[in-house]
Formats: structure tokens, C-alpha cells, sequence
């Protein structure tokens, strides 16, 4: 069949199903990069044992609704959680004594960690953790592990020393690595690095030591239980080397700050602590009997004390005769309302003080692990 000739468009129309060309788009702004995935981490951190609920609260209001903390392995003295944000800020927590990184190994055996993957991965783990603090805070570091004298232990410290340049330190050295089978039981290893070369609650202010002075991480928990506000009057009966002063500053400002102590050495040292926290403007550190205050009555918000446990510093019959005087005195100066909390180990002798109170209710009482010791928090409330 002959073809049809094409109908012949006139020359500067379109054609009937062909849209008119528009202008260009102008080329759209390229999309930015998708974020990557924020890393989560998980740690674990060693707390008194007693003080769980109080470091969990302020884990949460340090680090908000980033972590999520492991329900299936509680235990005393531990807090378990993964961490999406800036390991950095772990650093800052307060009421722990210290915290790990913990990274999970799915070898049967330690040896098997020597292998190229796992030993990339532990080397990984390690530098996390260095890149914390100044690279010249580690010189030593430490592996704690079941069995750490055997041969496969020892072939794995070297090979870490090596790669890390750190010599192995006699004791806990200033990196703390330690190697265990995971807490939930099963198959594999954990090993867990501390991040920071010192446990956290190892404070930098505490250039003066003094036998009884006080765990600041304790200490600082002690301070939350007041229910610190920015306007208080805050007063530490029997100061010591001011471990409780400085933990309330770290906490938030005050109104007013001050601690009393008889021994004119102690608060020597304390002068000494809390000027390298800082705080020599905002401190007043006072000689004196807490029996009597040069205070007047109902002047303070909130009182600590960490009292006399009658071993290393006192006796119980010199205590029987302080406790009586001293709540009554720090009853005289507290306001109505006022929190009190004291750390003790003359438990009974408290309690018996305490049913016969007509001054101070118990809020509560928390045991709390300290140094083979178990002593109570009283949170007292001035009627
Ligand atoms: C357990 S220590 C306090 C330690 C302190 N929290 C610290 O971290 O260093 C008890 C302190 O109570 C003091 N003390 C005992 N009886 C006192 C009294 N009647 N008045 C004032 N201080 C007293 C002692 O001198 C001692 O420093």
C-alpha cells in the first residue's frame, strides 16, 4: 500500500502533543549529607553500693534522654547503660567512683583477642578512651583479669604495651583495663576501660589528705540529698578537710557556705582543698565546736556532717555524749524545714536519738558500702 505522506507541521507551531518547553528549572540546592548515625556506647559504671538510685538520677539529668539503662543485670554497687553522646561528658559525672567503656568480645578464649580483628577492635577501644584526657595523663596501664599471670595474659600485656607505649603499672595503672566474661553470663569477653586515669571520685582539689576524710563521691551524694538551691545557707558540722564544702560548690552556688571543725589542722587542710578547688572567695572555714555555733538560731537551710564513727576518729562513749548535743545544737540553728544529713556508723546510738526526737523527723536512712564499713545516711527534717 503506498504510504501517506506525514501531515507537514507549519514551521513555528508544536506539535499537538508536545508541551511547550518552559524555561529551565534552576538546579536545586543539593541536599546536605544525611547525618551519620549517632554511635552508641555502651558502660558501665561503680557506684557505693547504696548509692544506685542517686547516680542513676543524676546519670539521667547529666546526660539526658540519650542513655538507656540495662535492666536485665542489676546488681549492687554497678550501673549498666548505653550512651549515644559524647563519652566526654561521662567524665563529669559526680556521685560515681568510676566509670568504663565496655565493648563486648565474641571469642571463646583471651588468646583468641591477639588475633588481627579483635586485637584492631581492643586497640580501637583504647584510644576512645585516651582521647579523653591529655595525651600525657596515661603513663601506665593496668590488666586486671582472672588468671592475668598466665602465659596468654602475659603474651596479650605485651603486645598492648607495645602498640600502646604505656609499661605495665604494678597496681592499677592509669589505663584500667579489666577482662571478664559478660555480667548476663554466655558465651565471649567483655573488657571494660576506665575513662579516665584516675577513678572520678579521686578529686583533683584534694591536694591534702586526711585519715577519715570523706569518699567525694559519697559526699556528693550526700550534698544532693539536701536538695541544694542557689539560695541557701549551707553549713558542714565537723568539716575535716572540707570534702562536703567543696562537693557543695561543685553541686550548684550557695548563698552562703561554711564549716566548722575543733581541730585547727584540719581546717589547715581544708584551706588547702579549697583553694585548689577554687573556691577560697565562697568557703568560710572556721575552729571551733559544733556543740556551739557562733550562728544564729534558725539561720541555715541545710547541714551535712560526716560525724565521728568512733573508730578512726572517736570513741562510742565519747560519741554518746557528742551525738545528743551536737543534733541539738544543729536543731537550734536549722530553720524549720531545714535538711540535715549526716553520714554515721554509730547506727543504734542514731536511732535511739531519733525515736525520742521531738525536733528532727528521719526522712530517710540509706546504707551505704564505704571502705569495708557499712555506715547510714540519716536525711533528717527540722520540724
Ligand atoms: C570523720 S571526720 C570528718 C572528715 C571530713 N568529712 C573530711 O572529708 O575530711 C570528723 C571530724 O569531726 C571533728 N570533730 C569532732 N568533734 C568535734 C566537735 N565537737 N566540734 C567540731 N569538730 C569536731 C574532728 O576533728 C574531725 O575532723
Amino acid at each position: 500500500m503506498p504510504q501517506r505522506p506525514a501531515k507537514r507541521r507549519p514551521i513555528g507551531t508544536v506539535p499537538r502533543n508536545v508541551r511547550p518547553t518552559r524555561k529551565p528549572a534552576p538546579p536545586k540546592p543539593e541536599a546536605p549529607p544525611p547525618k551519620p548515625a549517632p554511635v552508641v556506647h555502651r558502660y558501665e559504671a561503680d557506684i557505693a553500693e547504696g548509692l544506685e538510685a542517686l547516680a542513676e538520677e543524676e546519670i539521667l539529668s547529666l546526660l539526658g534522654s540519650g542513655v538507656t539503662f540495662e535492666e536485665r543485670v542489676r546488681k549492687p554497687g554497678i550501673l549498666r547503660f548505653s550512651y549515644a553522646g559524647n563519652p566526654f561528658h561521662l567524665t563529669r559525672l559526680k556521685t560515681v567512683q568510676a566509670v568504663y567503656h565496655r565493648a563486648y568480645y565474641p571469642v571463646p578464649r583471651p588468646k583468641a583477642l591477639l588475633g588481627d580483628q579483635h586485637f584492631k577492635a581492643l586497640l580501637a577501644q583504647i584510644a576512645l578512651v585516651r582521647a579523653l584526657s591529655p595525651a600525657d595523663a596515661y603513663q601506665t596501664f593496668f590488666l586486671s583479669a582472672a588468671g592475668s599471670e598466665s602465659s596468654v595474659m602475659q603474651r596479650l600485656k605485651t603486645e598492648l604495651g607495645a602498640k600502646i607505649g604505656l609499661a605495665p603499672g604494678a597496681e592499677e595503672g592509669d589505663l584500667l583495663l579489666r577482662l571478664r566474661h559478660p555480667l548476663e553470663g554466655g558465651e565471649g569477653w567483655e573488657m571494660l576501660v576506665r575513662l579516665s586515669p584516675r577513678p572520678l571520685a579521686t578529686r583533683n582539689w584534694r591536694v591534702c589528705n586526711r585519715e577519715g576524710a570523706l569518699n567525694a563521691a559519697v559526699a556528693h551524694a550526700m550534698v544532693a540529698l539536701t536538695q541544694p538551691a542557689p539560695d541557701d545557707a549551707f553549713l558542714n558540722l565537723m568539716c575535716g578537710s572540707g570534702t562536703l564544702l567543696i562537693e557543695r560548690l561543685l553541686h550548684m552556688p550557695a548563698a552562703s557556705v561554711a564549716g566548722y571543725d575543733h581541730d585547727e589542722q584540719a581546717i589547715i587542710c581544708a584551706r588547702q582543698n579549697v583553694d585548689a578547688a577554687g573556691f577560697s572567695e565562697q568557703i568560710s572555714l572556721r575552729v571551733g565546736d559544733c556543740r556551739h555555733l557562733p550562728l544564729p538560731d534558725k539561720s541555715i537551710d541545710a547541714l551535712v556532717g560526716d560525724l565521728p564513727f568512733g573508730h578512726l576518729v572517736g570513741s562510742h562513749e565519747h560519741n554518746v555524749e557528742l551525738y545528743p548535743e551536737l543534733l541539738a545544737e544543729a536543731a537550734r540553728v536549722a530553720k524549720p524545714g531545714a535538711r540535715c544529713v549526716l553520714i554515721t556508723h554509730e547506727v543504734r546510738l542514731m536511732e535511739a536519738l531519733m525515736s525520742e526526737s521531738a525536733v528532727w523527723d528521719v526522712e530517710q536512712v540509706l546504707r551505704v558500702a564505704l571502705g569495708g564499713l557499712y555506715p547510714r545516711l540519716f536525711v533528717l527534717v527540722r520540724k
